[in-house]
């Protein structure tokens, strides 16, 4: 990750989380991989649930804790947690959004998108945004592990989830945005 300066010039937290729906459903919000929590404490000003973000990086975790104490946010979880071994540790079915921001170019992007869909409620939505591959950008992962929108969407559907809107980020040109919401049954590994 850049300095956290330079990272949050590139980006609209507000913009992206209003285009995404966050805050439009009641519910707890899951974040896996917060990074500096520049998208934890927006989110957890926008909804009355819990923000449960958790990250692998033991100094992303202080960073993501300090701020939102520093903001005097009361509704914030943050967690040092493995997603790919230790999932985000919230029980099935309990939440309204789960935010899996600039994270799908990992190795193992559907097994990801399935804990997503696990945690989810039944009218719940996953936002997912992720770095331009058809445009330069100032930065981001090298373009071979960058994620187009029909790859994630097609990921999503392999975990069970269904493509709701593909909606444009104000104030965020680099990225591409989508959300995701439950089917009925999601498919066998
Ligand atoms: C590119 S940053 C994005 C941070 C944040 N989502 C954002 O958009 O500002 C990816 C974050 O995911 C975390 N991460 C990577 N692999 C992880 C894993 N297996 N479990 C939990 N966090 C992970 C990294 O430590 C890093 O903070």
């Amino acid at each position: 990750m850049p300095p956290r300066e330079l990272w949050e010039r590139f980006f609209d937290p507000d913009g992206v989380l209003e285009a995404l729906g966050c805050g439009a459903l009641p519910g707890d919000v899951v974040e896996l991989g917060c990074g500096y929590g520049t998208f934890t404490t927006a989110a957890a000003r926008r909804v009355s649930g819990t923000v449960y973000a958790s990250d692998i990086d033991p100094m992303m975790v202080r960073a993501t804790i300090d701020r939102a104490t520093q903001s005097g946010l009361q509704n914030v979880v943050v967690e040092a947690r493995d997603f790919v071994s230790e999932g985000c540790g919230r029980p099935d079915g309990s939440v309204g959004f789960v935010m899996l921001f600039n994270i799908l170019h990992i190795e193992d992007p559907i097994s990801l998108l399935r804990e997503a869909h696990r945690v989810l409620h039944s009218r719940g939505v996953v936002g997912v945004i992720h770095w331009r591959r058809d445009i330069e950008t100032p930065r981001g992962p090298p373009l071979e592990l960058r994620p187009d929108p029909g790859q994630c969407r097609s990921w999503a559907e392999k975990a069970g989830l269904r493509w709701l809107s593909s909606p444009a980020l104000a104030g965020s040109a680099w990225h591409w945005g989508m959300t995701l919401g439950r089917t009925t049954r999601a498919q066998r590994p």
